[in-house]
């Protein structure tokens, strides 16, 4: 009943052109686990079913790119915004070392299955628990388009100082031309090149989820 009245309220406003503020993404983020589990971290429009699937296609279409920048002498990987680890532990094997995944929602981090090689962190937005310059890779996945200012620039500056001189970052970021969702920012790709301009990022790939295109890209920090 007391939906029933906020849906009401709800499309009266928006009517009436009044927008009710987004939820913080932290805030989103933990009920958007909470209602779907590991599917909430895809673009809803797929099934749970799909999952498995979906997560497939994703490496097949990322790893490959990853495996050309790589030089062979990465030996720490940071997931940023890992959710429930669906790359994480590939990309410690990947690397043949260890990776960290880190991610302000503990639910995924609940989600995310043990590895010997892989350490799940919670962290605070915009701040990244690890030494300057200790990661040879930092992996960024459908993470950014979350996040808005200031914690936009805080993470990237984090991601700045934890990656080594010489350490790849690679970018995978919903780049569609359509309006921004309460929950995410669909940012052109000069946009995050922008947003890290000491790696001089690449635009290496781009492929199509349920439409919407996904691009990637990679570069190295100078
Ligand atoms: C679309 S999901 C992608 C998760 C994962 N990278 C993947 O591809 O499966 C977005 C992720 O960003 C995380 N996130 C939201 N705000 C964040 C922040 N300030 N710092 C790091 N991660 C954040 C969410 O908790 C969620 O796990």
């Amino acid at each position: 009943m007391q939906s029933l009245a906020r849906r009401v309220i709800g499309r009266c406003l928006h009517r009436l052109g009044v927008r009710r503020p987004a939820p913080a993404p932290l805030a989103y983020w933990t009920e958007r686990a909470r209602a779907h589990g590991p599917r909430s971290v895809l673009n809803l429009g797929h099934a749970e079913s799909e999952y498995e699937a979906v997560t497939m296609a994703q490496k097949r279409e990322l790893f490959p790119h990853l495996a050309r920048c790589l030089t062979g002498q990465e030996r720490v990987a940071l997931d940023f915004g890992c959710g429930p680890g669906r790359f994480t532990a590939d990309l410690a094997d990947r690397i043949k070392g260890r990776a960290i995944g880190v991610d302000v929602v503990l639910a995924y981090l609940d989600m995310a299955a043990p590895h010997e090689r892989v350490e799940y962190r919670p962290m605070d937005p915009g701040r990244i628990d690890l030494a300057d310059g200790s990661v040879d890779l930092v992996w960024v996945c459908l993470v950014l388009g979350a996040l808005r200012e200031p914690v936009l620039s805080r993470s990237a500056a984090e991601i700045a100082r934890v990656l080594r001189t010489g350490g790849l970052l690679f970018v995978v970021e919903n780049t569609s031309e359509q309006p921004d969702a309460p929950h995410w920012t669909f940012r052109p790709v000069a946009e995050y090149q922008r947003l890290f301009p000491w790696a001089a990022l690449r635009h290496i790939h781009d492929y199509r989820d349920l439409g919407e295109r996904i691009s990637v890209l990679a570069g190295r920090k100078s």
